[in-house]
């Protein structure tokens, strides 16, 4: 009945709430988990929703909200509300007015918070307790159902109080309901409304904005004071989302990860639209599990070996840049398999990084290399970004879209990339790509003419590039080979300069031990001792001596024989060595 069977997942689900922020102009949106509690809050500082608007948009079901938003209201999209710091216009993700029920499939309820930023001031927080439990019951009217909203004034948060007046009003209409309804489901939904007496609204603000170490947040996302946007607060969390978020391993990015890395585009130059943060709060703190360290930046484009940029125009053709190992040179791919027809699908732009698979083909430096291809390694791939926002699920390392991999495998003699060693992205826009549609449940694009030559035009990119420059009898390949040689002979040498100062090493070492041996036993102690001994009985002896030659004869001798025995300790001494 929610038509939240489209959905595949919480972080999906997640996805398409980090969308309806970003289409309400929010420069932020934050998901806290707290485990502990299955309670899940998703914040934005977005424009709002008057009470008007959650009645008759979010909460009527199945509207289709603003179908083609871009397209047909393209003289009102000027003229929209971008909230009250005007921001730049966005391209509206959202148009199957779905996006919404998103939430349910995260858990069974919703308080919503809302407070609307509009034109003519702030407005009163709006407040709704919704059970989606309800909802699925089968043979209830929908009209029955009874979805209580609260407005408070000035800035004003609920409290725990006045979530239990809400909770009180879904209890009194389950019990109406109550006849129509199973036994068994009518325990269940009772006991989960229970749940939400335990949240007070304006005490989770308090926490939520303040730092680790207790200060404030300079930056709070907040509905109370002057504060505006919108805010869910669900519970109890489906398990599953505890999966997901464990799933990741050492080469394997998690669900969570794979879904909601690089929402916005942080590899563009562009200042990315939206900020998002997911922070999963464990006993010992808040883990950031989506933050910037685990993907990747603009900046990473300049740590690669190979890297290609430029434009597809609405010919197909790529003009741009290739830059093997750190040499750029313009290139033009025409897209042959087109057999000179127009594209359907429009222009569009790629940045594409690649790192040699063996760190001794490569440029980097060692530590350089070894972050880089761990990074490849777990969330390398070729994304897709419209208008600076993620679509889903292009770049996730399971989704090898241009069959690069599978490429590897057919024609491993002509072929050179390899999926997982590889990042970047293509950048689309509603407004010169409105022919590439995403399909009604959000997974891709619907395979339609405009995506088959989208996808013809990068595949026949590929395939040239590794054609052109990656083959030994590549027509452009000297810059590979010569460049593969050269770092693999490189690494050569640096491994026998390590295994010659290896060996160096060793001996001092030997050297040493010897030395503190004796040191330890006390050997230069008695050795000095008996030479000092010995010195002093012959120099009595020389005492006897009359002739003067004779005497200083003598003490030559003996001053040349305590020398040398010195000069022995001495040679035990590793200080010596060098
Ligand atoms: N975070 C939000 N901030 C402001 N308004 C929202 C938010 N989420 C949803 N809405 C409102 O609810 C409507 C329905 O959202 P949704 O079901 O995602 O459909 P769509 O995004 O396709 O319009 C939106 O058009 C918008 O008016
Ligand atoms: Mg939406």
């Amino acid at each position: 009945m929610l038509g939240r069977q489209q959905i595949a997942g919480i972080p999906n689900a997640i996805h398409e709430l980090f969308k309806n922020a970003h289409d309400a102009y929010a420069e932020n949106v934050e998901a806290d988990y707290f485990r502990r509690n299955r309670v899940l809050v998703l914040r934005d500082d977005g424009y709002g929703m008057t009470r008007n608007d959650v009645e008759n948009r979010w909460l009527t079901l199945g509207t289709e909200s603003r179908v083609n938003a871009n397209v047909v209201n393209k003289d009102i999209a000027e003229h929209e509300w971008r909230g009250p710091k005007n921001l730049p216009q966005r391209a509206i993700m959202g148009e199957k007015g779905i996006g919404r029920l998103a939430i349910a499939v995260i858990a069974p309820i919703t308080i919503l918070m809302t407070r609307a930023s509009r034109p003519d001031g702030l407005k009163n927080l709006v407040v709704a307790l919704v059970h989606w439990g309800l909802f699925e019951q089968p043979g209830l009217d929908i009209s029955e159902i009874n979805v209580p909203v609260a407005e408070f004034p000035g800035g004003m948060l609920p409290t725990r109080e006045d979530i239990c007046g809400l909770a009180d009003k879904v209890a009194k209409n389950l019990e109406d309901l109550r006849h129509e309804i199973s036994p068994e489901a009518f325990k269940q939904l009772k006991e989960t409304l229970q749940q939400v007496r335990f949240i007070g609204p304006d005490m989770l603000d308090k926490t939520l904005n303040k730092n680790s170490d207790g200060s404030e947040r300079q930056d709070p996302l907040t509905l109370s004071g002057d504060g505006y946007g919108t805010t869910f607060i669900v519970l109890p969390v489906a398990p599953e989302l505890d999966d997901d978020i464990d799933s990741g391993t050492e080469r394997e990015s998690s669900k969570l990860e794979r879904n909601l890395l690089g929402f916005s585009n942080v590899m563009s130059l562009l200042k990315p639209v939206i900020k998002t943060e997911f922070r999963d709060h464990l006993a010992d703190g808040p883990h950031e599990r989506i933050g910037s360290k685990s993907f990747f930046t603009s900046e990473d484009f300049k740590r690669t070996d190979q890297y290609f940029e430029g434009t597809f125009n609405e010919q197909g053709q790529f003009i741009g840049t290739v830059s093997i190992y750190g040499k750029p040179r313009p290139y033009v791919c025409n897209w042959i398999d087109g057999k000179g027809r127009t594209p359907r699908c429009g222009p569009f732009s790629l940045r594409y990084g690649y790192v040699q698979g063996r760190s001794t083909e490569s440029r980097l430096n060692p530590t350089d290399w070894q972050e880089m291809s761990s990074k490849t390694d777990r969330v390398g791939g070729l994304y897709i970004y419209r208008d600076g926002i993620r679509v889903l699920p292009y770049g996730n390392s399971d989704v090898d879209w241009l069959d690069i991999e599978k490429r590897r495998t057919y024609s491993a003699r002509d072929w050179f990339f390899s999926y997982r060693r590889g990042f970047g992205y293509v950048e689309i826009k509603h407004s010169v790509n409105d022919s590439l549609t995403e399909k009604a449940g959000r997974e891709g694009f619907r395979e339609n003419l405009a995506y088959r030559d989208f996808r013809s035009i990068l595949v026949n990119f590929f395939k040239q590039l590794a054609y052109e420059f990656f083959r030994n009898t590549s027509p452009q390949g000297e810059d590979y080979i010569e460049g593969k040689e050269l770092f693999t002979a490189q690494a050569e040498l640096l491994k026998k300069q390590k295994v010659k100062a290896e060996s160096r090493r060793k001996d001092f070492q030997k050297l040493l031990d010897v030395f503190f041996e004796k040191y330890n036993s006390g050997y230069f102690e008695t050795e000095s001792k008996r030479i000092l001994e010995e010195l002093s009985e012959n120099i009595f002896k020389l005492d006897g001596i009359k002739s003067t030659e004779e005497f200083a004869y003598g003490s030559r001798v003996l001053e040349a024989e305590i020398k040398q025995k010195i000069n022995k300790i001495n040679s035990s001494n590793p200080n010596c060595y060098a």
